[in-house]
């Protein structure tokens, strides 16, 4: 999978690519992460990337000129995503799906955003990571390429991981425990060590589905409520929340 990332702090951008499972990805030849300065294609004696905005107003505007140039001449994967408050918002299902292709580019927005002519012309479609201003979209862009490069298959040791964990199935994830099996005077639930596979499963699926109904209710309703079974199992298993 390649990954472009445009943006005005490229030494920013490249640490963090650096650093950690991506890093070892990208070291391994499993991600082509690839980051490109806005400043590079910038003409004029200050390279400047940004200017006022026509009609007034507070703040500067990323131009559109030195923003093409750099993009036309990286010729990065598609879709580009321009990261900016104003965008759809990200989630784990973008993220699968984002995971499931080639490669995509991510646009970093500074200042008060990107002249129109850049949205409207030159990416494929606008990110958000929340409702919420950041300075710029390096943060944003953090977030959106840990979110993929943890779904695609060799970047996780553990590929189950993936797959149990929250929002896999609009579900929080469940508690986990290790040891001590006393900790303070706080036990391990006697379910988990009993070695009974069934058991945990279901002790797990209940507190799965108690914890979401309890801290993000509106993940439940939009499942459609909670089946039968699974109010049996909340029941059966009568956890706390
Ligand atoms: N740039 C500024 N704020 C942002 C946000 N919430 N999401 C993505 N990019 C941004």
């Amino acid at each position: 999978m390649r990954v472009d990332v445009f943006s005005l702090f490229p030494d920013l951008v490249g640490a963090f690519l650096d650093a950690s499972l991506i890093g070892k990805a990208r070291a391994e030849g499993v991600l082509d992460l690839r980051v490109h300065d806005l400043r590079s294609h910038a003409s004029g004696v200050h390279r400047a990337v940004d200017d006022a905005p026509y009609g007034g107003g507070a703040g500067m505007v990323l131009m559109a000129e030195p923003v093409f140039a750099c993009v036309e001449a990286a010729a990065p994967p598609r879709p580009l995503l321009g990261l900016a408050p104003s965008g759809r918002v990200f989630d784990q299902g973008l993220a699968a799906e984002l995971a499931a292709g080639d490669g995509f580019s991510l646009l970093c927005g500074r200042y008060e955003g990107f002249d129109a002519r850049i949205t409207d012309n030159l990416v494929d479609g606008e990110l958000s990571i929340g409702d919420y201003v950041l300075a710029g979209g390096e943060v944003a862009a953090f977030v959106v390429i840990e979110a993929v490069a943890r779904l695609v298959p060799g970047v996780l040791g553990n590929q189950a991981s993936v797959d149990e964990e929250s929002f896999a199935d609009d579900l929080l994830e469940y508690p986990q425990y290790t040891r001590p099996p006393v900790f303070r005077h706080w036990p391990v639930p006697d379910v988990l060590r009993s070695g009974d596979h069934r058991a945990v499963a279901e002790w797990r699926r209940a507190q799965s589905l108690a914890r979401t109904q309890a801290r993000r209710p509106d993940l439940i309703e939009r499942r459609g409520g909670l089946t039968d079974e699974e109010k049996a199992l909340l029941e059966r298993w009568a956890p706390e929340e």
